[in-house]
């Protein structure tokens, strides 16, 4: 499977995309685009939108989202059906008893790939290719992004977004303090240890890290260091082997990491970890590119308050994840999602939440220029490196599979488990 995508004025090379997901893309929708239909609402009065970005960027990206659902439909209320805690850590739980009790918002985040497909496959939302019709989709988003939505040739989302969850975050006045060059770059996860252990022996946390979900994201980067994209993508096709060698020393190395992080892990989400960098008490962070969306949210400036790049030996990889959004069955005010949908496919949509959020738009139209210099970096990689699917955020596993691998990390990380009994968890995680 290939993504390929081309910005306006950015060449876009082909992707070498190994999104598997292949229980996604059996189907793709031709239909003819019909530019310019918008007006769905109708007599709807409201919409309640299911998200877990309550704060900072994410709550910005949102924003931005809501100003163009009041520009383009002013006869629909937005209702902020919001539940707080990254990567939907508290949302997703709750989602699932409304969705069960039928009681469902009218539209909800979710992601593309497995969760999607969890989601399809319990029969919880609806096909919407008459949508794409309608808003002229069809043509705008990477076919391959299309498949990951698509059963049956049906589509069932409208996607908002694309994250790359493989980035480190870092305080350029911490490293300098621990004699380090800031401008330095790390080949190898080796190399980087080095760098962290001249940061504690200057007194700082070299590598901070929240609650489990994020030392879930922390750990799909290193299997992407250590295993390369091939034997990465293995673990999700079955081609790689979880009880191997080669997975035994990646997960040697996740015990290294996690040994430089701070203690009250546990207890904090990803903003506080973020935090840590921003404040200078900690040299780097792993997370998803919401944190740059986080740091301009706080009026930081790349570059000089903080600084980024790859997870060592991942910089030939994009760790590829696209929140999207849903029409329930049973949603109340269907021609309020509807409207809402319309505005997430929206190149004003998305161009409103994208350079708030830190993601890039997942439309190929948007324009460049209106993102900020990582944004414009990260458009270019994902048009240049191998993409691969995001374990802690819903592309690469089902949510069955994700909860039980977070299980694992956690019993391990809390020092319940000893490395053989983690490898063995996860072993049994994927099943
Ligand atoms: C979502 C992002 C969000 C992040 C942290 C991810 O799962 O895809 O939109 O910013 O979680 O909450």
């Amino acid at each position: 499977m290939r993504i390929h995508r081309k910005y306006t004025g950015l060449v876009a090379g082909a992707a070498a995309v190994s999104l598997l997901l292949a229980a996604c893309s059996s189907g793709n929708n031709n239909n003819n685009a019909t530019p310019g239909a918008s007006s769905t609402a109708g007599a709807a009065t409201q919409v309640e939108v299911f998200t877990w970005w309550t704060s900072g960027g994410e709550k910005a990206g949102l924003d931005g989202l809501v100003a163009t659902l009041a520009d383009k439909y002013p006869n629909v209320e937005f209702i902020n059906g919001a539940v707080a805690g990254g990567a939907g850590s508290a949302a997703k739980d709750l989602l699932q008893s409304r969705l069960q009790a039928n009681d469902p918002p009218d539209t909800f985040q979710a992601h593309a790939g497995m969760e999607l497909n969890d989601y399809i496959q319990a029969g919880q939302v609806q096909d919407v290719s008459d949508l794409y019709t309608q808003f002229g989709l069809t043509d705008v988003f990477p076919q391959d992004l299309l498949d990951l939505l698509t059963v049956d040739g049906k589509i069932y989302s409208v996607p908002a977004n694309i994250h790359r969850s493989n980035m480190v975050w870092a305080n350029p006045t911490v490293l300098t303090d621990a004699g380090l060059d800031p401008a330095a770059t790390y080949a190898t996860m080796a190399d980087w240890f080095v760098a962290m252990d001249a940061v504690q022996a200057a007194g700082q946390t070299a590598l901070s890290v929240a609650t489990t979900w994020t030392q879930v994201n922390l750990l799909e980067t290193v299997l992407m260091a250590d295993l390369g994209a091939d034997g990465y993508v293995g673990l999700w096709d079955g081609t790689t082997d979880w009880a191997g060698s080669e997975m035994t020393a990646a997960l040697q190395d996740f015990e290294k990491l996690i040994s430089y992080t701070n203690t009250d892990r546990d207890g904090l989400d990803w903003p506080d970890a973020a935090q840590m960098v921003i404040d200078g008490t900690a040299a780097f962070n792993v997370m998803g590119d919401w944190a740059a969306g986080e740091f301009d949210a706080q009026g930081l400036t790349a570059g000089t308050d903080y600084i980024y790049f790859p997870v060592p030996g991942t910089d030939s990889m994009f760790g590829f994840l696209a929140d999207s959004f849903t029409l329930p069955v049973g949603a109340p005010h269907a021609d309020g999602a509807k409207a809402w949908l319309d505005v997430v496919g929206s190149l004003e949509g998305q161009t409103a939440f994208n350079v708030a959020k830190g993601s890039i738009p997942a439309r190929t139209d948007a324009d460049p220029s209106k993102f900020t210099e990582y944004q414009q970096g990260a458009i270019a990689d994902f048009a240049s490196k191998t993409i691969v699917p995001s374990l802690a955020h819903g592309a690469a596993a089902p949510t069955a599979v994700l909860t039980a691998i977070s299980d694992a990390v956690s019993k391990f990380t809390t020092g319940g488990s000893d490395l053989a009994t983690f490898q063995d968890e996860l072993v049994a995680a994927v099943g």
